[in-house]
């Protein structure tokens, strides 16, 4: 495979990306590698159900039975996780080479998703821009379509950010989100809203992660996840959407983005793991905080809409920033 990697440097962080899945491969802020990965492109493609660094699409999480409908047309999207449509599917846009163009303080991906691949209608045109701004780096997205179709794009970072494999649990996490998606036995979304009081899903403070799984590591909502991997509905009325906190290394995140979801995956899956600079990957050691649209959005009026309309030009963004 022909493959290049890039590297963008300013006096805050050093960060490599990849136009394989248009990665970020590594994230290095006050000393420290923040982001999962591996020592080369094979770990990337032997751990390709992990999504490491990549972007995700042209539709990021799950599809129920890979099925929606769309100006009364109905369509089956290829099915690569337990029945369901996930992350793009069979060959989503994690396992294609990007074009890519590296300027001084940003590298910017592009890719054309053909029309009909993995069953999605219409030629579908996407980048992603990485910007270096000072102690910030931010994801820029643009996106549209010859055809009506869906998208929903996202990046599939790991994080720990006291850059060990050390349990994840130990960070502090705060997210602005009022409700919460609950799931059903296979991760899809039931299509309710519901508050987060006194739930798994309550961070309205920064706290503990290990806080709620001791709390309520007995419910259905965890027993179905091992963990947390659910969409929060980000209240979109304060200055940030969500924080977290290395509590050895004191290095903290701050997300900001302009989606209305949060997919939030405590890494339930991971499982001896060989990452990089010699650490190995378990349950639990790293958090994805994916912005996006709600997953399974296409199966509900009232989540998030999907669509895409033809020649119209779609953005999104997310800043990540880090300070201590
Ligand atoms: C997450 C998803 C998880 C799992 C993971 C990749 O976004 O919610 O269920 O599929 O990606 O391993």
């Amino acid at each position: 495979m022909n493959y290049n990697i890039f590297k963008l440097k300013n006096n805050f962080i050093t960060a490599t990306f990849t136009d394989y899945g248009a990665r970020i491969l590594s994230l290095v802020v006050y000393g420290k590698d923040v982001l999962f990965g591996f020592e080369n492109i094979n770990g990337y493609i032997e751990n390709a159900d992990g999504y490491h660094g990549a972007v995700c699409g042209r539709f990021a999480n799950r599809i129920k039975d890979g099925k929606f409908c769309l100006n009364g047309k109905t369509y089956q999207l290829n099915k690569n996780s337990s029945g369901q449509h996930l992350h793009g599917g069979l060959n989503g846009f994690d396992k294609k080479i990007w074009d890519s163009k590296l300027n001084e303080d940003s590298i910017t991906f592009s890719y054309i998703s053909q029309n009909g691949e993995e069953n999605y209608p219409g030629s579908f045109n996407v980048s992603i821009t990485y910007t270096l701004d000072e102690n910030r780096l931010r994801l820029d997205y643009k996106y549209y379509s010859d055809k009506d179709t869906i998208a929903n794009i996202t990046n599939h970072a790991y994080f720990n950010l006291d850059g060990d494999n050390n349990s994840i649990l130990d960070h502090k996490l705060m997210i602005n989100a009022d409700f919460y998606t609950p799931i059903d036995e296979h991760i899809i979304p039931t299509g309710e809203i519901l508050k987060v009081n006194n739930s798994l899903f309550d961070f309205r403070e920064l706290k503990p992660i290990r806080e709620n799984f001791d709390k309520f590591s007995d419910t259905e909502q965890f027993k179905f996840a091992s963990g947390i991997d659910h969409n929060f509905v980000l209240n979109k009325m304060e200055d940030c959407d969500c924080v977290l906190l290395g509590t050895k290394s004191g290095i903290k995140m701050t997300i900001k983005t302009d989606r209305q979801g949060l997919q939030v995956y405590t890494g339930n899956f991971m499982n001896n793991l060989k990452g990089k600079n010699g650490l190995v990957y378990d349950k639990h050691s790293a958090i994805a905080l994916e912005t996006q649209l709600f997953p399974a959005s296409t199966s509900f009026a009232h989540f998030t809409d999907p669509v895409i309309k033809k020649g119209k030009i779609y953005k999104s963004y997310t800043v990540l920033e880090f300070d201590k």
